[in-house]
This record gives structure tokens, sequence and C-alpha cells, in this order.
């Protein structure tokens, strides 16, 4: 088994297929940097589906089981249902999911459904339209979402949301939230984290997860809740499980860094392999890959530098400087 320095075996692959998004989240993609004007990737620069296709195969060669596509807004990449029925149909792929904004779902989630991925995980960060419309930057109203993940239900895949939270801009409201998708969907809330160059980020304006609980049971003790096992080794949120046993998922990346587990390696649109979310520089696998390199000098490239691998950013959170990171709209997330 491949392992990196501390010992983590390579077995996530997230995939970001465009840089490019419909929404401006301020906290992501702030409209003031992201304007009319930012020169977004010209789509020759983007690996093609045979090209991501390619390296995907050779990850999970290397152990990789489970394929995460992003973006920015995956779904705005032209027909990438037919990437996924490639990506699924992939000998050793256990999982192929999706995380989206959610807006192009009542368009594609059929079509995904029938290129045989299961699940899609839409992020959806308040109800309150005056609320939600602010922090996507552009108005757009809440209820686009809840048509994008009821869309996704009809369609026969499971649901997760991704909710950041925010002090001072979206931490009421939790309960509600949670309390309407919990039927359909299983809630995970995001310590607001210092991806990118861009959004701000400060200690203040994170709310820690055992807050949130708090917050979200109808007591305002948190106390309803109780911690279950993860799903599987390395499982980012923390699952637990309120009065009626309906799911939520705390995602403590702050407070409670899980970089110990961390088995996930990160491609960007144009083919740059990052080994952390917070990583200042990746390496070009594009290159390679267009000269030529043999299957076998692609694998002990990437071999190589999963086994050099010793990131642990959210650990050091502090002891680091803030040297420039990859954006958030290049590795999604
Ligand atoms: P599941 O397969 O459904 O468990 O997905 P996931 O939780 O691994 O993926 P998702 O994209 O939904 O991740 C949720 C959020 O957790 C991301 O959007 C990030 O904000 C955060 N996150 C995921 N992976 C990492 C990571 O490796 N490091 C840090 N710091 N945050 C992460
Ligand atoms: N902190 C925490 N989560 C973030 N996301 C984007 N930016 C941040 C941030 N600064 C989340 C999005 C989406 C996923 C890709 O990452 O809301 O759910
Ligand atoms: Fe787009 Fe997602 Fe970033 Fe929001 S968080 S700007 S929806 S990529
Ligand atoms: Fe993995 Fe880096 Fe996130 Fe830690 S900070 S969990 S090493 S991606």
């Amino acid at each position: 088994m491949l392992l990196d320095r501390l010992g983590r075996p390579l077995r996530d692959l997230r995939v970001s297929v465009t840089d490019r998004c419909n929404l401006r989240c301020t906290y992501c993609m702030p409209a003031s940097v992201f304007g009319p004007d930012y020169a977004f990737l010209p789509r020759t620069e983007l690996l093609s589906f045979e090209e991501i296709e390619r390296l995907a195969r050779l990850f999970v060669e290397l152990g990789v089981r489970k394929l995460r596509i992003t973006g920015g807004e995956p779904l705005l990449r032209r027909d990438l249902p037919d990437l996924i029925a490639r990506l699924t149909c992939l000998p050793g792929v256990e999982d192929v999911a999706l995380t989206t904004n959610g807006l192009l779902l009542p368009r594609l989630a059929a079509d995904l459904r029938a290129a045989g991925m299961e699940r899609v995980t839409v992020s959806l960060d308040s109800l309150d339209p005056e609320v939600f419309g602010r922090m996507n930057g552009l108005g757009t109203h809440p209820q686009k979402v809840l048509d994008g993940i009821e869309a996704a239900l009809r369609a026969g895949l499971k649901v997760k949301v991704n909710t950041v939270v925010q002090r001072g801009v979206n931490d009421t409201g939790l309960r509600e939230l949670w309390l309407a998708l919990r039927e359909g969907a299983v809630v995970r809330f995001i310590e607001f984290m210092d991806v990118g160059n861009h959004n701000g980020w400060n200690m203040d304006a994170v709310v820690p997860s055992r807050e949130v609980l708090a917050r979200l049971s109808a007591d305002g003790t948190g106390a309803e809740f109780r911690p279950v096992d993860a799903n599987y080794r390395g499982e980012v949120a923390a699952r637990h499980v309120g009065e009626g046993g309906h799911e939520v998922g705390l995602i403590s990346s702050v407070t409670a860094p899980f970089c110990g587990d961390c088995s996930r390696a990160r491609l960007s649109a144009v083919g740059v392999l990052y080994t952390c979310l917070f990583a200042g520089t990746g390496t070009d696998l594009r290159e390679p890959l267009r000269a030529g390199a043999s299957d076998d000098e692609m694998r002990s490239l990437i071999s190589g530098i999963w086994q050099g691998r010793h990131d642990r950013y959210s650990e050091e959170r502090g002891e680091v400087t803030s040297a420039r990171k990859v954006e958030m709209s290049h590795i999604g997330g």
C-alpha cells in the first residue's frame, strides 16, 4: 500500500473539472475579486475527459477507492454526466460523488443517476433569502437550491448538504435549516476555514462545532445529540444523531483537525496535483501526460509525490505564516 511520510494511505481523489461558478460565495469566490473581468481558464487548459479518466485509473491502481468531482461548480462543465459514466465504470472505484451548489440539478440529476452516480453533496448556507442571497454574492434565492435537492432525490440520488457556518452571518437559523432538510438529506455543518487568499478569515468568524450542536437542539444545550460511529476511517464529518434518529454531521476542521487520517489528493482542473487543501504549490501532471508519459512513468511520478507528503496544515494552523495558498475554486474544497 502506498503511504505518505506520516503513514497515511492514498484513498481519495478529488477532481476539479472547472474553475467557474454560477455563484460568488463571499468566502470562496468574492465578486470583488472574481468580477466580470476575471480571467477564468480557457477550455484548452482544462484536462479533457480522456485525461481525467486516465489519471483516475492510475490513481485507482495506486489505491484510490473514492472519487469526488468538484469545481468551481462542476455541473457547469459541459457533458459532465459523460465523465461520470466513464468514472463509475472504472474497476476498483467504490464511490463517485459530486460537490455542487445544486442550481443545475433540476436539469442534470436524472442524467447523473443514469451515468451510475449514486449520491451528491449540495452546498446550502441558509434558508433565509436575504442571508443566502448575501452569502452567495448574487442574490440567488435558496429555493433554487431546494429545487435542485428535490430533483436529486426524485432521480434516486442520495443527498448530503454542506453548510458553512460564519458567526454573525448565518449562525442563526441553523436549527431551522436542519429541521427542514433532515428528512431527505444528511446535513453537515462546516467550520469556516481559511482556504484561499481572499475570504478575510479570522478566528472570531468561526462557530465551533460544539456551539453549532447546542444551537441545533430545542433546549439549546446540544444534550439530545449523541455521537455515532464514522461510516469509514477518516470520515471528515463527525456524525451525531438527535431525537427521532435524525443525523447531523459536524466538520470541525478548525477546532478538531483531522489531518491524522487524511487520505485525500486533489487534482485541479488543469491537472495540478495538490496533497493538501491549503497547499501553496502542487505538481503538474498534465505536462508529462501531454508529453506522452507511459502509465508506469505517471504512476511512479504520483507515487513519489504521495510518498513525500507530510502536509497537516489544519493541525499546524497558527504555527504557519500566511503564505499564498491555492484557491478553493481551483481544488473544490
Ligand atoms: P463524504 O464522502 O460524503 O464523507 O464527503 P466529504 O465530507 O469527504 O466531502 P465534502 O466535499 O462534502 O467535504 C465537506 C467539506 O469538508 C469540504 O467542503 C471542506 O470544506 C471540508 N473538507 C473536506 N476534506 C477536507 C480536508 O481534507 N481538509 C480540510 N481541512 N477540510 C476538508
Ligand atoms: N470554509 C469552509 N468550507 C468552505 N467551502 C468553501 N469555502 C469554504 C471555507 N472557506 C465549502 C463549500 C462547499 C465545499 C466545496 O466547501 O461550501 O460545500
Ligand atoms: Fe461556487 Fe461553491 Fe465556491 Fe460558492 S462555494 S462560489 S457555490 S464553488
Ligand atoms: Fe488533509 Fe490538509 Fe485538510 Fe489536513 S489540512 S485534513 S492534511 S487537506
